[in-house]
């Protein structure tokens, strides 16, 4: 009997939590740890906050210089931490402010991009991360389909978690006389053929 009560069921987001958090607190810091007085923040944390805002970078700037390579990829946060939605809805959807706060309340307040993320949660204003993917409306796309299917976000995404600043990672090719740029109906295509997905038609538009 392995399966999860309703409560225990409930208690699973704020495990995830506290696992984070654990996770977050208990990091020694190897590099700059000895260097370190309490609540003040890592070299890394700085350096990553400078090339999330590279404007030699590809990619667009963002209201807050957030760096996955940091979050996701140093501090190995799980991106359905953040992107909730990915694996049941058609959204991947970007995290709350409440999200980033229930760890910044805590630190990171010496970090200019943390600053300015406490600007936004204490004026209440939803931040305007710039959009990076989008499909044309008459399109259907899933996440919750794919992740399902055991395809990784970085098929898609190339490797976020080594990215300080996103953009769209190219993957130009022509397939069968299809343009199969990254997010055109060819790349669609192309996957689907080599998984034997359908290529209905009405799989991908209404
Ligand atoms: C699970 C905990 C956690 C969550 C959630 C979190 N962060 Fe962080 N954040 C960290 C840690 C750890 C650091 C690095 C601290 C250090 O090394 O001194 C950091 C550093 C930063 C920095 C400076 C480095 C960089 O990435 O540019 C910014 C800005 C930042 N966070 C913004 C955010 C925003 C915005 C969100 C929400 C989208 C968020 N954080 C969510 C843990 C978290
Ligand atoms: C099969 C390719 C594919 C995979 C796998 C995939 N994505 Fe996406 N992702 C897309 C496409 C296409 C869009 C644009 C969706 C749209 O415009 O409706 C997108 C959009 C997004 C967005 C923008 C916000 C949104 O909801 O539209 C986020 C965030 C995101 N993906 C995160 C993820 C994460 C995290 C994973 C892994 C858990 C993942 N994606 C796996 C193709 C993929
Ligand atoms: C600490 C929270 C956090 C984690 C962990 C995280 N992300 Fe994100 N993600 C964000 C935020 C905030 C944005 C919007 C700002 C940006 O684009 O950098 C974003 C944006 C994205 C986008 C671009 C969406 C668009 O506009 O099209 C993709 C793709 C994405 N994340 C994928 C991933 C993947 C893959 C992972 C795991 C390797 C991951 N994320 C882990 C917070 C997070
Ligand atoms: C990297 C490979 C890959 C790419 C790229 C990809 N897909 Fe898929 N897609 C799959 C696989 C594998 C499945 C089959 C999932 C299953 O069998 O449940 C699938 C399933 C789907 C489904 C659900 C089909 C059903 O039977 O309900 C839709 C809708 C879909 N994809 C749309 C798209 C669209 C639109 C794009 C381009 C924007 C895209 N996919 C790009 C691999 C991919
Ligand atoms: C696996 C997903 C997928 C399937 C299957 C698919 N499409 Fe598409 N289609 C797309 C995507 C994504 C776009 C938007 C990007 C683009 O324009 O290339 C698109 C765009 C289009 C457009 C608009 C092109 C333009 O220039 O605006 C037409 C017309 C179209 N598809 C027709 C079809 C027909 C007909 C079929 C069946 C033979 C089909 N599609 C099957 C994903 C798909």
């Amino acid at each position: 009997m392995s399966r999860l009560s309703p409560g225990q069921r409930r208690a699973v987001p704020f495990l995830v939590f506290a696992a984070a958090a654990a996770l977050v607190l208990g990091l020694p810091s190897p590099q700059t740890g000895s260097a370190q007085s309490p609540g003040q923040s890592s070299q890394a944390a700085i350096d990553a906050q400078r090339l999330a805002w590279d404007e030699d970078a590809p990619g667009p700037k963002q209201p807050i210089p957030f760096s996955h390579a940091l979050h996701a990829g140093q501090y190995q946060i799980q991106c359905l931490y953040c992107h909730t939605g990915t694996d049941k809805s058609r959204m991947a959807g970007v995290p709350s402010t409440e999200l980033c706060m229930g760890c910044h309340s805590q630190f990171g307040g010496d970090l200019e991009g943390v600053q300015i993320l406490k600007k936004y949660w204490e004026e209440k204003k939803p931040i305007e991360w710039v959009q990076i993917h989008r499909l044309p409306e008459h399109v259907k796309f899933r996440h919750n389909r794919h992740v399902q299917a055991g395809v990784a976000c970085q098929t898609c995404h190339g490797p976020v978690q080594e990215m300080h600043k996103l953009y769209l990672t190219p993957d130009t090719k022509w397939v069968n006389l299809m343009n199969a740029e990254k997010l055109k109906m060819g790349w669609c295509m192309d996957c689907h053929w080599q998984n034997q997905a359908s290529v209905d038609c009405l799989t991908c538009h209404y």
